[in-house]
């Protein structure tokens, strides 16, 4: 069964999506983009999503293709056509580039329309194991630009410290600049730290994630203490508990980082309390009408 994408305007099998080899988004990375989970056939925190899209969009200056009624009842249509293909938990991927021009670093001089994509693919179910022994990170100088807090297209950095972390056996890097923790590759970080959870606050050199706000909400809403402060990799070091969270891989709990035991190598006790908050949230969205 084949999956199906929105290209411009139009739905159709991905796989006879073209875009031209001219687009900024191919040539430059210039462009935005989001990943939405969704369960039991409903988009998570689509409103969430589609603010921070906005966001970014002014920030780098492309015109915002849809209204927000337009993206709802164009994603919620993406979601029913690949229900036959992917069930109803998907990831669906958004992306908006400046356009089709000729290549020149400056915006074109002449007007052109954003390329817009949408794209699903099946969510997969987070492997059991995580739950018994939880993942593996490295850490590592943060390479990237000083714009951190946009979702941009342009994820070289991203990508070659995600593949470092393979590379060594683990799932995620975990970034330091400047002496202090940031996030990962593709994630936020949470740390345990004297009994509080605590996450490096928002700015330019961090990702405003989704589901870091979640987990901060639903901490306040449980009554574990919680903090948005910087974190120091000797902080980390000594956190008995690491967590990492992000849409598709939701509350990831590091038990080893760099070759060493976080805690006491398990899963911790908190991470298993959010765990099932987060679960009941997604519960909850299932079974919304
Ligand atoms: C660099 C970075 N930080 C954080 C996140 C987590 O954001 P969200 O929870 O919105 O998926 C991501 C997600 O891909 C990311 O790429």
């Amino acid at each position: 069964m084949s999956s199906i994408s929105y290209l411009n305007g139009t739905f159709l099998p991905t796989h006879e999506a073209r875009v031209s080899p001219l687009d900024r988004g191919f040539i430059f990375g210039d462009g935005i983009y989001e990943v939405i989970p969704v369960y039991g056939g409903k988009l998570f925190r689509l409103d969430e999503h589609l603010k921070r899209l906005d966001d970014n969009l002014v920030a780098v200056k492309i015109k915002q293709p849809l209204t927000h009624k337009e993206w709802k009842a164009v994603l919620n249509e993406i979601v029913l056509r690949n229900q036959p293909a992917h069930g109803d938990e998907q990831s669906i991927y958004l992306q908006v580039t400046r356009g089709v021009a000729e290549r020149g670093h400056g915006f074109p001089d002449s007007h052109i329309e954003p390329t817009l994509f949408i794209m699903s693919s099946a969510l997969k179910p987070l492997a059991a194991s995580i739950a018994e022994q939880g993942v593996a990170a490295i850490t590592h100088d943060d390479i990237r630009w000083r714009n951190c807090h946009i979702k941009s297209t342009s994820l070289l950095g991203n990508v070659l410290l995600r593949q470092q972390a393979y590379d060594e056996d683990a799932v995620e890097a975990i970034l330091i600049r400047d002496g202090e923790v940031t996030e990962g590759a593709a994630s936020n970080l949470f740390a345990l730290i004297d009994d509080v959870l605590i996450t490096p606050p928002k700015g330019p050199l961090l990702l405003p994630g989704i589901t870091r706000d979640l987990v901060l909400e639903l901490a306040q809403q449980h009554k574990i203490p919680s903090c948005e402060a910087f974190i120091t990799p000797q902080q980390l070091i000594n956190a008995k508990e690491i967590w990492l969270t992000s849409s598709t891989k939701e509350i990831l709990p590091v038990t080893m980082l760099d070759g060493a035991a976080v805690g006491n190598g398990k899963p911790g006790d908190v991470w298993q309390q959010m765990r099932q908050h987060y679960q009941a949230y997604k519960k909850q969205l299932r079974g919304q009408s």
